[in-house]
């Protein structure tokens, strides 16, 4: 068994109003009461955060946020800050997902900014990394890795870096039902692990939880979370229902 402690996170994306995020909780946490071998987070959209942190009150949930920009504050329309993150009651928050990367330009670069800046701020930085499918089919999974993850990490010393957390999403397999198998998983994380000791050192990359995100379900969730190298999971589409989330989070341990 290794010693990190896997962390299980919901990734709401833009899904739930606030009262739907809030009755979530209700339903959810008494399901996952006394839960303590893993680490669970909630990640709604910022307009629940605060309903959120009030419903997770005396519970053993965390909240993050899904989302954040690099800089302290200023004149930046739409966007918000790790200090008003963590001032709302959150203590992670995700970075550098693969719709982001797609979607709203971000970059290996503004990931590394944001990184620093979460960290400065006490969050527990969630990077996503992983492949698309036409680098999976091109051969290219490794560089892939090797990149995002060496840019990710870039101009951070060991010191800081220990609360970081990666989350490998192979983007082929975010909300299609398709997961990588155990051991495709299990392969790119030692990929994305060996690089973690290369820019941070052994003990670093030995602490590091490296999370499996991408269809993650009740029924694929103790395959997957029974792998040695898979410290968690980041999960999406089945982590807006409180009975099939709360039924990955109990999966059985092996
Ligand atoms: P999914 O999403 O579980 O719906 O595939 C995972 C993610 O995007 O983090």
């Amino acid at each position: 068994m290794s010693q990190r402690k896997p962390l299980i996170a919901a990734n709401w994306k833009m899904y739930k109003t606030p009262a739907e995020a809030t009755a979530f909780v209700q339903a959810f946490a008494p399901l996952v009461k006394g839960h303590t071998r893993d680490e669970i987070v909630l990640c709604p959209s910022f307009l629940s955060v605060a309903n959120v942190v009030a419903a997770v009150q005396g519970t053993n949930l965390h909240v993050g946020g899904q989302n954040m920009l690099w800089q302290e504050e200023g004149a930046f329309t739409g966007e918000t800050s790790a200090a008003m993150l963590h001032a709302a009651g959150c203590t992670h928050v995700i970075l550098g997902h693969s719709e982001r990367r797609q979607f709203f330009g971000e970059t290996d670069e503004t990931v590394n900014q944001k990184l620093h800046t979460a960290l400065k701020h006490k969050l527990v930085p969630i990077v996503c990394v992983g492949e698309l499918l036409a680098e999976r089919e091109g051969g290219k999974t490794e560089e892939v890795l090797l990149r995002q993850t060496v840019k990710a990490l870039a101009n951070l010393t060991p010191e800081v870096s220990r609360a970081i957390v990666i989350a490998y999403e192979p983007v082929w397999a975010i909300g299609t039902g398709k997961t990588a198998t155990a051991e495709m998983a299990a392969e790119a994380h030692l990929i994305i692990r060996s690089q973690v000791a290369r820019s941070l050192g052994h003990e670093v990359a030995n602490a590091m939880r490296i999370l499996y995100g991408g269809s993650v379900k009740p029924d694929n969730a103790s395959s997957l979370l029974n792998q040695p190298e898979i410290d968690g999971a980041l999960v999406g589409g089945a982590s807006l229902d409180p009975q099939s989330f709360a039924k990955i989070v109990n999966y059985t341990q092996s």
